[in-house]
């Protein structure tokens, strides 16, 4: 037996070594931790269950006789994140680049089935050159394996993704269908061909970093969701986004006590409003008052900046929070913030995290490019998502709510349960300067002074549509609201609605815009 132990300690400790000692310090020296050293940041100390750590990779493949590396390049196992159970890989890029063989994939793919089995999140973190040249097709198949298993598990267990260094090639999919991907800015890029291949195709010169970097997937392409400073960060990171989800579909995400009173009255919500209603504001500002403070999370923070995603608490209850932001572009919708908001609302109605939309928009934008580029197709998403989502929805109204925005993001037609409006609200077909131009531009002209009546008809569009009481009027909004209280009124229709029934037609599935 001690033979057979101290063989086994040799193994693991060779295990351990990674690509070796030049490897891990070239790793450091670009600001790197190894796959081994990320596991021991991520999960709580001494709960890492390792499995397949001593797995052999292929040495019958090309070039390949001669290396020995157990565990073939990824590290797979469970742990637990603040006491709560997780699912995790690790590439380790000091073994032959991270290169993802069969052998990754089996191990890879036998956590992912734990994982849905258990019920439990998926953390990948990615850090690898791509398919293993040496296995051919082999490897090609086995990425298959793991693209077909973060389908099935979407919508079923949360899976987070971390790009911690390359990221080429049909690689980026599996990341691409989980719910969430984490960039480090400068050390990491996702993209399907490289600049050399581009330059040679289509003669572009563009570097890797301008390519596929952080930055251009969260402002340019909408890829990822997140970028952070460094390794650590993304981890961290991952622990707190994990704190708004629940463990699977089936489950609700937990509360955690923040401390902050549920009854706390914000004074400064009555007049942050200005009164010239074509002025901006900052909706960060009023969502940071309302929330549970400090909890608010911005999800693709970077992406069509006009909208805004994310988590938050209320009472210590996770919530996901849709507002339009008027300081940009006046919160306008768009293709793009088309598709940041449905792809959020889903997200948070498949793991049962409520949804509350703050409204300040004065509709879809207008343009020729937007039309060509079919901001129909993407517009429709939102109305799709918000339809099909049976989370509890409460949304506040807090000032325009015009046109498609008011159907689209807070009607009671989109099965929104409770409707709060603030006195600013405007809720309406058009704003006044429109409805002039349409409905009062023959009687103004031949009226004896033109720019007079169409100031009269603008005062009296103004005192009769653009306010919230029609709509109240009619039950489209459920209550007129004192911004001030807005907090309070919102912990008590969630209380309310936390035991909502939750109902959807039998379907094989719908088919979204897409
Ligand atoms: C086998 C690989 C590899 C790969 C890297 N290595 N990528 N081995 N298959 N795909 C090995 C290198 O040979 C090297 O081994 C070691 O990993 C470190 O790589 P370097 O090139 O020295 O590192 P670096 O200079 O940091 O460059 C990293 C890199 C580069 C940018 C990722 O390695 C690279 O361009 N790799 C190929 C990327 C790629 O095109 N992958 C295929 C994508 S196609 P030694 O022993 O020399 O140190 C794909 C199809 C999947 O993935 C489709 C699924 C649907």
């Amino acid at each position: 037996m001690s033979d057979q132990l101290s063989d086994l300690r040799k193994k693991r400790e060779q295990a351990l070594q990674g690509g070796g000692e030049a490897r891990i310090e070239a790793q450091h020296k670009r600001g790197q931790l190894t796959a081994r050293e990320r596991l021991s940041v991520l999960l709580d100390e001494g709960s890492f269950q390792e499995f397949g750590g001593l797995a052999p990779h292929n040495t019958t493949d090309f070039q390949m006789a001669d290396k020995r590396y157990p565990g073939d390049g990824v590290v797979t196992g469970f742990g637990k994140i603040n006491g709560r159970r997780v699912a995790v890989y690790a590439q380790d890029f000091t073994v032959l680049g991270g290169s993802f063989s069969e052998v990754q994939a089996n191990k890879i793919s036998r956590m992912q089935d734990m994982a849905m089995e258990a019920g439990i999140p998926m953390v990948g973190l990615n850090d690898s050159g791509g398919a293993r040249v040496q296995e051919g097709v082999r490897s090609l198949a086995a990425y298959g394996e793991v693209f077909f298993r973060n389908v099935k598990a979407s919508g079923v267990v949360p899976q987070v993704s971390l790009i911690m260094g390359p990221c080429a090639g049909g690689a980026v999919y599996s990341p691409a269908l989980t719910d969430f991907v984490i960039m480090v800015a400068q050390t990491s890029n996702m993209f399907l061909t490289g600049p050399e291949i581009i330059k040679s195709v289509t003669g572009e010169d563009v570097s890797t970093e301008d390519l596929g970097g952080a930055w251009v997937h969260n402002q340019r392409s909408g890829v990822a969701h997140f970028e952070v400073a460094d390794d650590t960060a993304a981890l961290e990171l991952t622990k707190l986004l994990l704190s708004y989800l629940p463990q699977n579909n089936s489950e609700d995400a937990p509360q955690l006590i923040t401390g902050d009173d549920p009854a706390r009255l914000e004074a400064e919500l009555n007049t942050l409003i200005p009164d010239d209603d074509n002025l901006p504001y900052d909706m960060r500002e009023l969502l940071g008052l309302v929330f549970d403070k400090g909890s608010l999370l911005q999800v693709s923070e970077q992406y069509a900046a006009n909208a805004i995603t994310a988590f938050a608490r209320l009472d210590g209850h996770s919530v996901g929070v849709v507002a339009n932001q008027p300081s940009v572009l006046s919160g306008v919708l768009d293709i793009d913030s088309s598709d940041k908001i449905s792809r959020f609302v889903r997200l948070c109605d498949a793991y049962n995290v409520p949804v509350i939309t703050f409204v300040d928009c004065p509709g879809y934008l207008p343009g020729v490019q937007q039309e060509y580029s079919g901001v129909i197709r993407h517009g429709a998403k939102i109305i799709y998502a918000y339809s099909q989502a049976t989370v509890p929805k409460l949304c506040v109204v807090t000032r325009k709510a015009i046109g498609g925005s008011y159907v689209a993001l807070s009607s009671k037609q989109m099965g929104n349960d409770i409707a709060f409006a603030w006195p600013s609200a405007q809720i309406a077909v058009m704003g006044a300067d429109g409805a002039a131009r349409l409905l009062n531009r023959r009687a103004a002209a031949a009226s004896e002074d033109p720019k007079q009546a169409n100031a009269d008809f603008i005062a009296e569009y103004r005192e009769k549509f653009l306010n919230p009481y029609r709509a109240a009027d009619l039950g489209q909004i459920d209550e007129v609201i004192e911004p001030v209280e807005t907090r309070l009124r919102l912990i008590r229709a969630l209380e309310v609605l936390r035991t909502k029934v939750q109902t959807a037609l039998p379907k094989k599935h719908g088919l979204f815009p897409v």
